[in-house]
This record gives C-alpha cells, sequence and structure tokens, in this order.
C-alpha cells in the first residue's frame, strides 16, 4: 500500500513532511504496509473510545511539536474510528489546520467515519461534544487491511453498510444479502465494490447537504433507536454498529405496521440481520428508559421525534409523528421489558 499511497499523495500535492498517528494495535498488524511512507515515528495513542478525548489530542499535538510539524506537514490518520477522528480533530485545529489524510482499517472507518470531514472527541459529559469539519486531502482505502479486524468488529461495520442499501441501493442490499459468505470471509474483490458503493453513497448524501438539513437525515435510519440503546447501556454492551441494527429492525417494524413499508422487504431486512449473526441481548431492557433516552436525541427538533422510515429496500423518508406508543410497541415486539 504505502508505495501506492506515497505517489498518490505526491499527485495532490500533499506536503512532503508527513506525520503518522496510528494506535498501537494497528501499527503492530499493519506496520509493513507503510513502510517509508514518514521518515519519523508514528505517534501512537491509546486504544479505546474512553480515549477518544482532549487529552489524546493533547499527546498528539505534543507529538507533532516535538517533530517539529509545521504549516508544511500532513498529518496520516491509520486505524479505525477513534484514530481517524481524534487524528483529525488534531489535524484541524494544530497551527489552525493542517492536511489529514486518513486510512481507515476498520470497516465502519472506510464505509462511515472517515468520509464527510466530522471529525472530534468525546466530552465527559457526553460523546463527539468537541469537533470540527475538517474534510481529509485524500482517503486511502486497502481493504486487505481488514483481514484482521476481528469478526465483530467486521460485522459492526457492515450493518452501516446495510442501513446505506435500506436507504438508497436495493443492489446493494441484495449484494450484500447474496455474498455474505464472501464478504466475511474478507474477499477483497468482493469487498471493494461494496466498500466503494457505501462511500458513494455517504459522499452523495453529504455533498448535497453539508449542513445536515435534510437529506443527510436519512443516514440517521435506525440511529435514533440505536443511539438510545447505546446510551441505556452507557456504550459498553453495542458495538454502535449492533445498536443500529436493533434500530433499523424497530423503525422498518414501525413502518410496516403503518403500511408504509411492504412486508416482503421488512422480512428481507430482518432476514439480512438474523443471518449476519448474533446480537446483543435487549430483553433485560426497559421500555421507557430507551424512550426517554430517544427523547434526549439530538434528532428532536422541536419538541418532534425525526425518524427516517423505509419506504421500501432501496428508499426512505423523514417523518415527524412516530409516536412514543408506536416505538414502545416496537420494542416490546422485541422482548424489551414494560
Ligand atoms: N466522524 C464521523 O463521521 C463518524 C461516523 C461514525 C462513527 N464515528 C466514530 O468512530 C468511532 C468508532 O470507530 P470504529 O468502529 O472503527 O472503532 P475503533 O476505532 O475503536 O476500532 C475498533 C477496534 O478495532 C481495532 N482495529 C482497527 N483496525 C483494525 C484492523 N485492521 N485489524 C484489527 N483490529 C483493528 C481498533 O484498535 C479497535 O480496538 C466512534 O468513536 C464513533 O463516534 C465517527
Ligand atoms: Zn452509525
Amino acid at each position: 500500500m504505502s508505495v501506492r499511497l506515497a505517489s498518490l499523495l505526491d499527485e495532490i500535492a500533499v506536503p512532503k513532511r508527513r506525520l503518522i498517528v496510528s494506535n498501537g494495535l494497528v501499527w503492530r498488524l499493519h506496520e509493513g504496509a507503510f513502510s517509508g511512507l514518514a521518515s519519523d515515528d508514528p505517534i501512537l495513542i491509546a486504544d479505546g473510545e474512553r480515549f477518544k478525548n482532549l487529552q489524546t489530542v493533547a499527546r498528539i499535538y505534543e507529538g507533532l511539536i516535538r517533530a517539529s510539524a509545521d504549516r508544511s506537514s500532513a498529518l496520516i490518520a491509520i486505524g479505525g474510528g477513534i484514530v481517524g477522528d481524534v487524528a483529525g480533530f488534531a489535524a484541524a485545529t494544530y497551527l489552525r489546520g493542517i492536511p489529514v489524510i486518513q486510512v481507515p482499517t476498520t470497516l465502519l472507518a472506510q464505509v462511515d467515519s472517515a468520509i464527510g470531514g466530522k471529525v472530534g472527541v468525546n466530552h465527559a459529559l457526553g460523546k463527539n461534544l468537541i469537533g470540527a469539519f475538517h474534510p481529509p486531502a485524500l482517503v486511502a482505502i486497502d481493504p486487505d487491511l481488514l483481514t484482521t479486524l476481528p469478526r465483530r468488529e467486521f460485522r459492526a461495520g457492515l450493518y452501516e453498510v446495510v442501513k446505506y442499501g435500506v436507504i438508497a441501493s436495493r443492489t446493494l442490499f441484495d449484494t450484500v444479502s447474496a455474498r455474505l459468505a464472501a464478504l466475511f470471509a474478507r474477499d477483497s474483490a468482493t469487498l471493494l465494490p461494496v466498500i466503494a458503493e457505501s462511500c458513494g453513497i455517504k459522499a452523495s448524501f453529504v455533498e448535497q447537504d453539508e449542513r445536515e438539513t435534510g437529506l443527510r437525515r436519512h443516514l440517521n435510519f435506525g440511529h435514533t433507536v440505536g443511539h438510545a440503546l447505546e446510551a441505556v447501556t452507557r456504550y459498553r454492551r453495542f458495538r454502535h454498529g449492533e445498536a443500529v441494527a436493533y434500530g433499523m429492525l424497530i423503525a422498518a417494524d414501525i413502518a410496516r405496521t403503518r403500511g408504509t413499508l411492504p412486508e416482503i422487504d421488512y422480512a428481507a431486512l430482518s432476514g439480512l440481520i438474523a443471518q449476519m449473526g448474533p446480537l446483543p441481548a435487549v430483553t433485560d431492557l426497559s421500555i421507557a428508559q430507551v424512550l426517554e433516552a430517544a427523547g434526549r436525541d439530538k434528532k428532536v427538533i422541536a419538541g418532534r421525534l425525526h425518524f427516517v422510515l423505509p419506504g421500501a429496500i432501496g428508499t426512505c423518508e423523514v417523518v415527524n409523528d412516530v409516536t412514543p406508543d408506536e416505538i414502545a410497541a416496537s420494542l416490546r415486539g422485541l422482548g424489551l421489558k414494560a
């Protein structure tokens, strides 16, 4: 990868002084793929969501200052969504902004977090509260980097791909359904077009709607209830994508109950999610708690919860009249406690 990447960076005139930010695990597994890309040792940050904070950003600043990084330096973020978000934020703010190159190494980062230019960190009082828009100079995606990814992490990213299929592309949805085994086997010829189409969908939604007013909201399909499930379990039980999988099931169930989503499309989605593998249990969670958490979500605008409902596999709409009773009925269907 490094030779191709280096020549790509030269082609788009990324400054020659390049510093890598990664984490210990990713660097140990994939260092060989990036040899010669930077002259300095990489700046390695700690692994885990609890280190996605301003202290870690400060460590990156320190590494940059010690390496005498100046305005004509660029930062290469090699890792999952956390490395991308933290390193991207450091790049957005160091010397009022230096270019960042995103090299995502998880499926979630390749299809989602590395695209769109949002970077940032958590605050002790909430997730992703500190951030910036800092579009990367380049996103370099190599599906071969995913061969070392644990199956559960891979699956978590694949739920976001399923999301793109439901909101925008029946073809993508069908490909994932038909090629599930090859995808899990990390067959790069199968992965590449799936990742490319996912990136294309996210990029087109983001481009058409930079400030998240209309179309970009479609990307929140499954996220209203998904975020609520993550919050009530204090971000410890689910990988984000797993919570989104439940959120998609709830939204689809509401839509089929309303008669706006054909039963056959509901069955296709729930069948695919079931086929992908087990999800963490939800039967011990209380419906009231999940509803309360959903009500606190940033998708509540003027007191109304904005909800993305699928109209069929491949299309969706944003509605603002989903009632707590409808959500409660669907959560009950999943087995949550009254
Ligand atoms: N900026 C955005 O638009 C955006 C969008 C979605 C999510 N996010 C953020 O992304 C983060 C989640 O990202 P994630 O799911 O990639 O998690 P992550 O970065 O924590 O990576 C998951 C785990 O996989 C390891 N890993 C990474 N690449 C690997 C590889 N190739 N082989 C083996 N192990 C590997 C990581 O070290 C980590 O332990 C969250 O903080 C979320 O807020 C941001
Ligand atoms: Zn998501």
